[in-house]
């Protein structure tokens, strides 16, 4: 098994549709061919008492919802990843490999144009600093089109194209904000298989100094 001095958090970021998930299982999966520790984790997490109260209420229809309901449901649903799943695994010394995180709550709720994203980031400040944010890049017509893909009568508001369109230009300003951790941009509009290889190798590249030899 690799050993690593600390435990390493990382966090995938991406507009629907980015390509996300599906990476993150197949980059755990090469990660730890390589016998890397990892844990991968979701939020929302299906998990925890927060999400069903977010599949129902936001993502199907944003009615009797407050945009401060809406915020403080990820919240603390991120709170009970936190305790639950990220912070035992990295006192574990593993790599914990997370499927959005607080930049995400910055990005989507920060596109109701309601809160400032230092709003957002202020209710996070409990959270965590990851080590690194990893964001996959794809025009909103491509996330669209895989989404098409995916499920074709999509009634998800959260991933309408006027609405990803905005969640992308925060995540762009989000890249110049002192956000904590370092952010990489990468391509993700590339093929699958290449992709996880892009992963893979920058996340390899990463944690070399934390590899205990
Ligand atoms: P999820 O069910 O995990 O993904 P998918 O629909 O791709 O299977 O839902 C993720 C959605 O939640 C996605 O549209 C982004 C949104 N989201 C927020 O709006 N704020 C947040 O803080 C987080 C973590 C996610």
């Amino acid at each position: 098994m690799t050993s690593l001095s600390y435990g390493i958090l990382i966090a995938f970021e991406g507009i629907d549709g980015s390509g996300k998930t599906t990476q993150i299982y197949k980059v755990a999966e090469y990660l730890r061919g390589l016998s890397y520790p990892v844990t991968v984790t979701h939020e929302p997490n299906p998990n925890s008492p927060f999400s069903q109260l977010i599949q129902q209420r936001v993502k199907k229809q944003r009615e009797n919802v407050t945009p401060e309901q809406e915020l403080d449901w990820y919240t603390e649903d991120r709170r009970w990843d936190l305790e639950n799943n990220i912070l035992p695994a990295l006192a574990r010394n593993e790599l914990v490999l997370v499927d959005r995180y607080y930049m995400s709550s910055a990005a989507y709720q920060g596109a109701l144009e309601v809160f400032t994203l230092n709003y957002v980031l202020e209710k996070n400040s409990f959270a965590k600093r990851p080590d690194l944010w990893i964001i996959l890049d794809v025009p909103v017509k491509l996330g669209q089109a895989r989404l098409k893909m995916r499920d074709k009568h999509n009634d998800d508001q959260l991933e309408k194209a006027e609405y990803q369109k905005k969640v992308l230009v925060n995540y762009q300003q989000l890249s110049k904000m002192d956000i904590g951790g370092q952010v990489i941009w990468i391509d993700a509009s590339i093929e699958e298989a290449q992709l996880t290889q892009v992963l893979g190798k920058t996340i390899i590249e990463f944690l070399k100094e934390f590899v205990k030899s």
